[in-house]
């Protein structure tokens, strides 16, 4: 199937245009690379464009036969959404309105979206089902909630049928280690504690140590990178059948800071200095997925299901590229 990967030159994106070309399948990059890498899709093809150009978008689905579009473009940081909003909504709901335009006009029907563990806010009960109340604490979360609606509403006319993926913590490093996290800035725990362990920064700071956890510091459900991408594979498959899907990804299991930090202690086999600092706002104590519905309808398994495996991933990636995709390295699709 031809399908255009919008944010394809991202972390996500990335693996997943790798995954569709090792599945048969032909994917076309759409990224501005704004915050992408080109080399982290090997001979992948790439339009650099913008979401907000509807007749760029048009023309590159005809040009290229579109028949399905993933969406990864997106920004992700919560703390930067809380400080720009409007640069939010632009990106993550104008955008993706825009996107829904042009698949309007080219009568593309399928979309898998990715959505996030943070259209929930602080959840009154976790695990997280998907039925559990939608109360996004900051713009992030709001503008992924925001695109959901729209989605839905667009379903209703017949003339869309979508996945939205509802992603817990993303990480590990897929094609064996080779095509990893890169953000600049970083912000997830994994890459800082690594970037900690390589020598690359002084410490590892602990956002708040008297959270109500066995040990004091938040817990988070992580979930491999290629388990995410299998996941939009199956979805599609669905999408022949269904108008409207909607599934939470995750292990269903929690691990703490601290557990996380020992984890790449021992995979690593380097000290690393930890520094316990005051809680981030509007970090909830607790986020571990409920993703029965995604197994047992889409038939979904994860093979990363222990911390550890998926940590080597995300080490294998950062010591053998300790300046990420800057030094130039090309990952091939393969
Ligand atoms: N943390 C630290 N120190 C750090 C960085 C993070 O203690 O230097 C803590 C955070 O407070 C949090 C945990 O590590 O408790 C994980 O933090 P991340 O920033 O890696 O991830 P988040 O859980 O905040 O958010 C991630 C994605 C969001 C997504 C969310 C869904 O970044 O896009 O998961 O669960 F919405």
């Amino acid at each position: 199937m031809n399908v255009m990967v919008c944010g394809g030159a991202g972390y996500i994106g990335s693996n997943m245009v790798a995954l569709l070309a090792r599945e048969g399948h032909s994917p076309v990059v759409y990224d501005n690379l704004s915050k992408g890498h080109r080399a982290a899709i090997g001979a992948a093809r790439l339009v650099e464009g913008d979401l907000a150009d509807c007749d760029r978008v048009v023309e590159t689905i005809t040009a290229n036969g579109v028949e399905a579009v993933m969406h990864f473009a997106a920004f992700i940081e919560v703390g930067e959404s809380v400080q720009e909003p409007l640069r939010y909504y632009h990106n993550n709901v104008c955008n993706t309105h825009s996107l829904l335009r042009a698949l309007e006009r080219t009568d593309v029907r399928k979309l898998v979206f990715s959505s996030t563990a943070a259209t929930y806010g602080m959840p009154e009960s976790v695990p997280i089902h998907e039925d559990l109340p939608k109360h996004p604490v900051n713009p992030y979360g709001e503008t992924k909630w925001a695109s959901e609606r729209m989605l839905h509403w667009q379903s209703q006319t017949g003339k869309l049928s979508y996945a939205a993926l509802r992603y817990f913590n993303a990480c590990g490093a897929g094609n064996g280690g080779r095509r990893g996290e890169d953000h600049r800035p970083e912000t997830h725990l994994i890459p800082l504690i690594i970037q900690a362990a390589l020598g690359q920064r002084p410490d590892i700071k602990i956002f708040g140590t008297d959270y109500e956890t066995p040990d004091g510091t938040c817990i988070r459900d992580y979930i491999h990178v290629e388990d995410l991408c299998r996941a939009h594979l199956l979805a599609l498959d669905h999408l022949d059948s269904e108008q409207e899907l909607i599934y939470n990804l995750g292990n269903g299991s929690g691990y703490s800071v601290r557990q996380v930090i020992d984890t790449v202690k021992r995979v690593s086999g380097k000290t690393i200095r930890v520094t316990e600092t005051e809680r981030r706002p509007g970090d909830p104590a607790v986020l571990t997925a409920d993703a029965t519905k995604a197994r047992t309808e889409l038939g979904w398994k994860t093979e990363y299901a222990a911390l550890e495996p998926i940590v080597a991933s995300a080490w294998e990636f950062h010591s053998r590229h300790p300046r990420g995709y800057g030094d130039g390295a090309e990952v091939p699709l393969a």
